[in-house]
């Protein structure tokens, strides 16, 4: 299957996905947001696929935002679908996401763009990106996730300030909020990015990684107690075939054989 707006390719279980319209700050219109979507319903089934990572075509911008040609004309009902099918389609996809998703942060990631970085499990910037949640600067809010999610990466204080104020922060200080995990140059990006999913490949059971990812989202999820859901999901693990390889590898001194089941 080919894509209009985003690349794909896969090594050694990491599927990099790229979002790929630098002429217009890879911002996420409607069909980039459906690509989207639709590869991440193809890897998930992808046995080939361990780890995604996602990032922006060229120099300048991860994502510089929502596409604001397509919703400036658009009507208060109009605005609320827009905002709930791309929290359904994609931002809250990858938040659940059964395999890990790192955003490799290149530069701009501004608004649905920060929001998109911010929905992956884990985020590693490059020290040329600038990020921000600018709405409020064009008379709306965050609508995908962000109102949310910058709050619980960096506390109200932190969050509230960026929203009201429509600043951009550097990467370093998004490193010291808690934004990103790590900062590297542009060059290291990437480099950094397959280093942490090399990790995961190497060590980790794909469903325990899976257990993790619902454990810890219930945690930020009001209709769930994360520390149930964390026994339910510990409980299942028992009865995987990863489970019994992971332990039984470690009794006979071996590395384990993971199968993902
Ligand atoms: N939606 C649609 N188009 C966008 C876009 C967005 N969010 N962000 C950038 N673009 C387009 C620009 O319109 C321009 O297209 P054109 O060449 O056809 O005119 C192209 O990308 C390059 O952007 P430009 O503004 O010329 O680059 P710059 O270096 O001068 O400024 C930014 C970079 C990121 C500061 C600026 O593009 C910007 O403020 N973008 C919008 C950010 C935003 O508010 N995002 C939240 C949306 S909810």
């Amino acid at each position: 299957m080919s894509f209009q707006n985003i690349l794909e390719h896969t090594e050694k279980g990491i599927l990099n996905l790229t979002i790929n319209r630098p002429d217009k700050l890879n911002a996420l219109n409607k069909l980039t947001i459906q690509e989207l979507s639709t590869a991440l319903d193809k890897a998930a089934s992808d046995t080939n696929v361990k780890v995604i990572i996602l990032t922006g075509a060229g120099e300048k911008a991860f994502v510089a935002g929502a596409d604001i040609s397509e919703f400036a004309h658009f009507t208060t009902d109009q605005g609320a679908l827009l905002a709930s099918e791309g929290q359904i389609l994609l931002f809250n996809r990858i938040q659940n996401y059964s395999k890990p998703i790192i955003a490799a942060v290149n530069g701009f990631a501004l608004g649905g763009g920060l929001e998109l970085a911010m929905a992956c499990h884990m985020r590693v910037a490059s020290d040329t990106a600038k990020m921000g949640l600018p709405e409020v600067s064009l008379g709306v809010i965050p609508g995908y996730g962000g109102t949310q999610r910058l709050a619980q990466l960096v506390g109200k204080g932190k969050a509230f300030e960026m929203i009201m104020t429509a600043d951009m922060i550097t990467a370093e200080d998004a490193f010291q909020w808690g934004l990103v995990n790590y900062v590297t140059t542009a060059e290291g990006l990437l480099k950094k990015c397959v280093e942490i999913a090399e990790k995961i490949i190497k060590r980790a059971s794909p469903s325990a990684i899976a257990s993790a990812i619902r454990a810890v989202n219930a945690g930020f999820d009001s209709d769930k107690n994360g520390f149930d859901v964390e026994i339910s999901e510990f409980g299942k693990c028992f009865g995987t075939d990863d489970f019994k390889e992971g332990t039984g590898a470690f009794i006979e001194k071996r590395k384990p054989i993971f199968v993902g089941k």
